[in-house]
């Protein structure tokens, strides 16, 4: 048995996280920690899907900064899965801007703790200049990107299903292999 913390913004995708990544994990005896960034928290919210996340995990899922006199609700992860995740929040991963609960617990364990990414993005997130360099960095520190036309090839943008699944059989392999 071992912790996961699955972190997911607000990107196509997060609606099925419950059914497709964290039901899995705690079928295979994980413990299962699922923080948001605000807005997949609000869009999770109008769907009542907070709430069969915290059936399925047994723990409270987090979106905002704890007081500084609690402790975190949440065990010690053994590794992070950061899906989905939307473009602007590996672009702030990869700087450091840890400007929410969701990037603030992938800021400071980004490089001590393993860490699968999947960067639910299009073909329009990805000629951003600066997205190239940001998967540079996140690689160099050992962070394993699910992403390449061999699992996720890029779309134009509003030219996908809107429902294509997303690759959780290689985001689910991809983190048991790194415990
Ligand atoms: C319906 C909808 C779907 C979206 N899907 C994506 C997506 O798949 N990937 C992405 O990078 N941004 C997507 N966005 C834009 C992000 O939600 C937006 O950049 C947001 O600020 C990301 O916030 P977060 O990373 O803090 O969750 C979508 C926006 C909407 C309204």
């Amino acid at each position: 048995m071992s912790a996961f913390a699955i972190v997911a913004g607000a990107a196509g995708g997060v609606e099925s996280i419950a059914r497709e990544l964290v039901k899995p994990l705690v079928d295979r005896g994980h413990v299962v920690g699922v923080t948001l960034t605000p807005t997949a928290a609000t869009w999770l919210q109008a769907s009542d899907l907070i709430r069969e996340l915290e059936n399925l995990t047994g723990l409270p899922v987090r979106s905002t900064p704890r007081l500084p006199s609690e402790k975190s609700p949440h065990p010690k992860p053994d590794v992070y899965v950061a899906a989905p995740l939307s473009a602007s929040s590996v672009a702030k991963l990869a700087l450091g801007i840890a400007d929410n609960q969701a990037l603030t617990s992938l800021c400071e364990n980004v490089a001590t703790t393993p860490m699968v990414l999947f960067p639910r993005v299009n073909a329009a997130h990805a000629r951003q200049p600066g997205w190239a360099g940001h998967l540079a960095a996140l690689r160099s520190v050992g962070v394993q990107l699910i992403y390449g036309d061999d699992v996720w090839p890029l779309a134009e943008p509003r030219t996908a299903d809107p429902g294509r699944a997303l690759p959780w059989a290689a985001i689910i392999q991809a983190a048991e292999d790194s415990l």
